[in-house]
């Protein structure tokens, strides 16, 4: 499928410009189709009952499980239905068996979703390690060469930046990890929607992403598990194989960590959105982003007084770019642009504001993210009108 006919795909994009896809993506009729066609075809619960529709409904949402763990090349691990990205790295915060003087490394730079459970993990007397990002807001691998030691149970960091754009070198840091006998968790929630990404070449122990950032229903997230080493966060109905006063069996597979009903049709829907962007291409899709990346970095540059956050435009990263202008709160300039020429942007502090901070960016940051359906007029648009803003001011 050309990238360039997708958008006829999202009704929305008729009368809008949305260039938002980091917080949540557009969803596409064809997801939205299949989510309805569960709702009035085949509506059951899963894994429990063996009546036609619990058949049916059960063997499609097994079925999305294998689609989505093929599409980030995780077919040997398990690949467990959450709500968000959020839910998957609690469960691996809440599932680890810590002790007391266990160190988990992270960073500075993480979105909050990456940072407050392992915050909270203090309380257990694990220390956590926050490596401090380089004024241009990325962390490199030398400051994770220094922190990770043996007592390092795990290191947990975000593939690509929700604020920079800006990719870590996760391969690297996981080698690290794994040569002090320590695990690594990478948040995939930037990652995953925008470029090939491997679980298995990456060699993470867990992957954790969202569907709705990759044009699946809202509240779909997954959590990759090379190896089933957490226990789960809830226990319940579905979780279980045989329940006694003496003995609790846990279900084989993803099933022992999706205790409760499941979102099934969140689950068909985020396969459906897997099949979309395999049509398109991942690759396809990267190089696109990358080539409206460039213009946006572009545009800007050349708006006096706009300054973009994160490394410079030479450096590999994702379609988020992040910038504020001088003389505006960022709120304002996305109102204007939503107002004036429904553009649709971000703006705030990204649920990253300890980041925002060492930007030096108190009051957060306007922030432009790019997919599939983006174009070179929408990237026009915004950079002229932030140009005319910037004049007036
Ligand atoms: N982490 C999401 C964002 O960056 C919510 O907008």
């Amino acid at each position: 499928m050309a990238i360039d006919g997708c958008r006829s795909d999202f009704p929305l994009l008729s009368h809008l410009h949305y260039l938002d896809s980091a917080s949540v993506s557009l969803t596409p009729v064809q997801v939205a189709d299949l989510v309805r066609e569960f709702d009035l075809q085949y509506r059951a619960n899963v894994g429990r009952g063996v009546h036609r529709l619990a058949r049916m409904a059960t063997l499609r949402y097994e079925e999305a499980h294998r689609t989505v763990a093929r599409f980030v090349h995780g077919e040997d691990g398990l690949l467990v239905a959450t709500k968000n990205t959020t839910e998957a790295i609690n469960m691996v915060a809440a599932g680890l068996p810590w002790e007391r003087g266990d160190r988990v490394v992270t960073t500075r730079a993480e979105h909050h979703s990456n940072l407050l459970p392992w915050l909270r993990l203090r309380t257990c007397g694990v220390e956590v390690t926050l490596l401090d990002p380089l004024p241009d807001g990325t962390v490199p691998l030398e400051a994770f060469e220094e922190a990770v030691d043996d007592r390092t149970r795990l290191v947990a960091v975000t593939h690509a930046s929700n604020v920079l754009g800006s990719i870590a070198p996760v391969k690297a840091i996981g080698r690290l990890a794994h040569d002090h006998g320590a695990r690594i968790l990478v948040d995939g929630a930037q990652s995953v929607p925008h470029r090939p990404v491997d679980a298995a070449d990456l060699g993470c122990d867990f992957l954790a992403f969202a569907g709705h950032k990759m044009l699946g229903p809202m509240a779909t997230g997954m959590l990759w598990m090379k190896e089933p080493v957490i226990e789960p966060l809830l226990l319940g109905g579905g979780m279980v194989e045989a329940v006694s006063d003496e003995e609790v069996r846990a279900a084989p597979g993803a099933g022992r960590y999706e205790a409760g009903t499941p979102n099934v049709s969140g689950l068909l829907g985020l396969a459906r959105a897997v099949e979309y962007l395999e049509a398109v291409g991942m690759d396809a899709i990267r190089a696109h982003e990358e080539r409206l990346t460039a213009r946006l970095l572009a545009g800007l540059a050349a708006c006096d007084g706009v300054r973009v956050l994160g490394p410079d435009g030479g450096t590999p990263r994702i379609g988020v770019v992040s910038f504020d202008v001088d003389g505006y709160h960022p709120h304002d300039v996305a109102h204007v642009l939503d107002e004036a020429v429904q553009v649709l942007v971000r703006s705030g502090h990204h649920c990253c504001q300890p980041l925002m901070e060492h930007c030096g960016c108190p009051e957060g940051a306007v922030r432009a993210s790019l997919y599939l359906y983006n174009t070179e007029e929408e990237v026009d648009l915004l950079t002229a009108t932030v140009g005319e803003l910037v004049r007036q001011g």
